[in-house]
């Protein structure tokens, strides 16, 4: 615990009289070699005495402390034993402050295309985004979530023009998604584009016919999303997504121009960003039309104004890691600081059987589907298990839900993944489900009971264990804030599920003797942290499964 780690980096600094700072410390993989372990080998150089010796030094040292039951030494190694009922009594003791007023962060997240499929990329982006926000907040930082929809650009353009020809109003309105696809990718097969362009252009100047059907495309696409939404529990502060921006890019251009930063590039105005080793961010282009790059440009000024955020997150896949470059460059020659406090939260891609998906070859996975999908194999499973089970449909959605997003949540995100629904809804393993079934039948145990700590009471082998990584709780979460990865929240949860279950198999913790109400604390503190997980990583915890 980070109590016990401070005190010990404090009395070791002065007794050895060169400052050590905790994070110097190491929990070791094996319990034999104790519970947290002090490699001496960069104090050795400083103090120019051998590893072992300075280790040894630890030892007489530490050995005074008497929350340290004793100290041995390997090699260049003091591995420390805690009093395992001083450090219980310890960590049950503690109450926690909970910090407020950190400032605010922005959290661009999920930002779907609109008329397209809510790809696993944008699910990624949403989860990855709902977690790192979660994690903000618990920190006391003010979040803001915001959705910024792809609704503008010459696609629309295209689109209506598709639509004017081949269209049909029902078709739309029955699977707005899978036909405005269809649209889409007919046109690029057999349309016009001096149509599409055309289109577009009366949509830039508020033609009534293309400005109700591109508010149509967008009121039937964002209703599909939402059903998305609803089944992850996500919510957001703002959807205002590219078009909001079209009135306030004017204005960027002019600073640009005013700033002396706008060159001609084959008829296009560009920044070049040459300096930084970046390729020239394109700003508008020959004919006038304004692009993605613009409107995140004003995006960017529009939150700095409006949220005065501390910081500006942009969970978006590392494919546009060039392109967030380039917005910070460009921010950054305006003389903008605050630029250096946005931050591109890449992440991998969702592969499907090692395949990428793609929705130009149709190779898309339709999200709903998935959803649906995993529900149907949850709730098969539960009727199995638990036939009496109340609200049986609830807890499959949580249930399957939970296991998708786990699935993704459990991988350092900037990795690929892959992605099977057989491997993700299994109630073994490193799954959901397995969590989320941990968590149940830690409540079970602690349901109907009521029990104290009790101070001054030995430590089972089992309970130390998750002791020890119960104790761990708070500084993982300060690291998956940190590093902005929730995976470490999902391997920790993972770890101390693990643990719990093998302490559950090994000893009889409801039995009515002098420990019962240790043991009954020690379940119910399991409890609390496995659902404060699994609420970081966006997944819900049912009471029953
Ligand atoms: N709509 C974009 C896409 O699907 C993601 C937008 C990310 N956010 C941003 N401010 N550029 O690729």
């Amino acid at each position: 615990m980070n109590l016990l780690k401070e005190e010990i980096a404090n009395v070791l600094s002065s007794e050895l009289s060169v400052p050590i700072p905790s994070q110097l410390f190491e929990y070791p993989k094996q319990p034999i070699h104790g519970d947290l372990s002090i490699p001496c080998f960069t104090l050795a150089k400083e103090l120019k005495i051998s590893p072992h010796d300075i280790a040894l030094r630890v030892q007489t040292i530490l050995t005074a402390v008497t929350s340290i039951d004793h100290v041995d030494v390997v090699g260049g190694y003091a591995n420390l034993h805690f009093n395992r009922t001083t450090f219980a009594d310890l960590l049950f003791s503690k109450t926690n402050e909970k910090v407020t007023n950190q400032g605010t962060v922005t959290i661009d997240m999920s930002s779907p295309n609109i008329a397209k499929p809510f790809s696993m990329g944008h699910l990624r982006s949403t989860v990855i985004g709902e977690s790192i926000a979660r994690l903000y907040e618990q920190h006391g930082y003010t979040v803001v979530r915001i959705n910024h929809i792809g609704d503008w650009g010459t696609q629309f353009g295209k689109l209506i023009a598709a639509y004017k020809q081949w269209g049909v109003k029902e078709e739309v309105e029955t699977a707005p998604i899978q036909e405005l696809l269809k649209l889409y990718v007919r046109f690029h097969k057999e349309g016009d584009e001096a149509k599409g362009r055309r289109w577009f252009y009366e949509l830039e100047q508020g033609n009534a016919e293309a400005l109700n059907l591109w508010k149509w495309f967008k009121t039937v696409s964002l209703s599909s999303f939402q059903d998305i939404y609803s089944k992850l529990g996500v919510t957001f502060d703002s959807y205002d997504g590219e078009s909001f921006y079209n009135d306030k890019m004017h204005a960027v251009i002019e600073e640009l121009e005013s700033h002396n930063l706008l060159e001609q590039s084959d008829g296009a105005q560009v920044v070049s960003l040459d300096h930084e080793n970046l390729s020239p961010c394109l700003i508008r282009k020959s004919d006038g039309a304004t692009l993605y790059a613009t409107r995140d440009l004003a995006a960017a000024m529009y939150r700095k104004q409006t949220y005065d955020f501390t910081r500006s997150l942009y969970v978006v896949g590392n494919e546009q890691a060039l392109h967030f470059k380039q917005l910070k460059a460009v921010l950054r020659k305006l003389g903008y600081d605050w630029s250096e406090h946005m931050e591109h939260i890449s992440f991998g891609m969702m592969r499907l059987e090692g395949k990428k998906m793609s929705t130009r070859k149709g190779s898309v996975v339709y999200l709903e589907n998935v959803l649906s999908e995993a529900t149907a194999l949850a709730e098969e499973y539960m009727q199995e298990k638990n036939p009496s089970l109340p609200n049986r449909k609830e807890v499959a959605r949580q249930v399957g839900v939970g296991a998708i997003i786990f699935n993704d949540l459990k991988n350092d995100r900037r990795n690929d993944i892959d992605f099977s629904l057989e491997d993700t809804l299994r109630f073994e393993g490193e799954t959901g489900p397995y969590v989320q079934y941990t968590h149940v039948r830690t409540y079970s145990l602690i349901r109907e009971q009521t029990f104290m700590w009790q101070d001054g009471q030995a430590v089972e082998d089992g309970a130390w264990e998750c002791l020890i990584i119960l104790s761990k709780f708070e500084e993982t979460i300060a690291r998956a804030l940190d590093s902005h990865d929730p995976s470490l929240v999902a391997r920790y949860v993972l770890l101390l599920a693990q643990a719990f279950n093998r302490y559950y198999s090994q000893s009889h913790i409801l039995k009515d003797d002098d420990n019962l109400q240790n043991r009954l604390s020690i379940v119910d503190a399991i409890n609390v942290a496995i659902k404060e997980c699994l609420y970081l990583l966006v997944i819900e915890a049912p009471k029953k499964m």
